[in-house]
């Protein structure tokens, strides 16, 4: 059985093989990536593997049984990119695909649900086998402000008193692996998130805890967030993102009480302290 990686090269794809490294020989499995000189150091089969080019894409999927398409990080480009993908797996004869679509992507006010929604469908349509992981925040989304937080004193985010259900990317990594390389799976819609949800009070109330520092969390107003966030220098789009899906997650977005992603990996999900220790090693 071929296991097919796209987005390997990732942070997330890259916990991904050498999760299923563990679960099967590397001669199982083939990275389909973007850029393959950055995977050198995977220790699998690298293939080239432009999502923007189909041509590429049904020859580079000859011989894989099963696709893990991690969605593309390129936010408004994913639903074209994806159905590329999804038509050549057809075309190669890909017997089942699994792919990483957002919490809740048929209720979510995230801007982001409407390409994922759209992947789902297509996947749906394809005729082929598939499985959705709808994986909910990396808890590293928010750790990396700790190093803001601390040099400014203060927890920013538009999120207000919301339950945050985030996980470890390796959590998430974990589960795909887990999903990947077990039966059972095929058709099934997986709400993944963490086991203990948190608020951004909470958060900055453990980073003072761990820091021995005073951080309290500052609520803002959408608007005033992203202009904070552009006057650190992050891209325009990614400022206004961050904040709107802390706007988002206000309205219960990236919360989820099911514990189906603990119930995958046959663990509790890595807590918030644990991923904030983690920010903390290189802060
Ligand atoms: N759940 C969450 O909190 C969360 C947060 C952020 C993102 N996401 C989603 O989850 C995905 C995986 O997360 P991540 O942390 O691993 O993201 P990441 O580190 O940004 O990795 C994205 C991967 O997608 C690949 N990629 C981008 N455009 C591509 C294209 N046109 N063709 C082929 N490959 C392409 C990148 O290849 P290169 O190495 O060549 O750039 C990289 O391997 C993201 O892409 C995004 O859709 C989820």
């Amino acid at each position: 059985m071929k296991i097919g990686v796209t987005g390997a090269t990732g942070q997330l794809g890259r916990l991904v093989v050498s999760e299923l490294q563990k679960r099967t020989s590397s001669d199982n499995i083939v990275a389909l990536v973007r850029t393959p000189e950055k995977a050198s150091d995977l220790g699998v089969a690298t293939v080239a593997f432009n999502y923007s080019k189909p041509e590429q894409l049904e020859d580079a999927l000859a011989g894989v049984d099963n696709l893990l398409l991690i969605s593309s990080n390129e936010i408004g480009q994913r639903a074209p990119q994806h159905k590329n993908v999804i038509e050549a797996a057809k075309k190669a004869g890909v017997k089942w695909i699994v792919y990483t679509s957002l919490l809740h992507a048929d209720t979510s006010t995230l801007n982001l649900a409407g390409e994922h929604l759209a992947t789902e469908k297509m996947l749906k349509e394809s005729g082929i086998d598939y499985t959705v992981l709808r994986n909910g925040w990396y808890s590293e989304n928010y750790t990396a402000s700790v190093p803001g937080a601390l040099a400014g004193g203060a927890f920013l985010g538009s999120a207000a008193n919301a339950k945050i259900a985030s996980a470890a990317r390796a959590d998430f990594a974990e589960a795909a692996a887990v999903v990947l390389t077990s039966e059972n799976h095929k058709g099934k819609v997986y709400e993944l998130a963490g086991d203990e949800a948190y608020t951004l009070t909470d958060l900055a109330t453990e980073i003072s805890k761990q820091t021995g520092k005073d951080i309290a969390y500052k609520n803002l107003p959408e608007a005033e967030y992203a202009a904070i966030l552009k006057s650190f220098g992050l891209p325009e789009g990614l400022a206004d993102g961050l904040a709107s899906w802390d706007v988002s997650a206000s309205k219960g977005d990236l919360y989820d009480n099911g514990k189906q992603l603990s119930a995958l990996i046959d663990r509790a999900t890595t807590p918030i302290s644990a991923s904030v220790a983690e920010a903390l090693k290189t802060a």
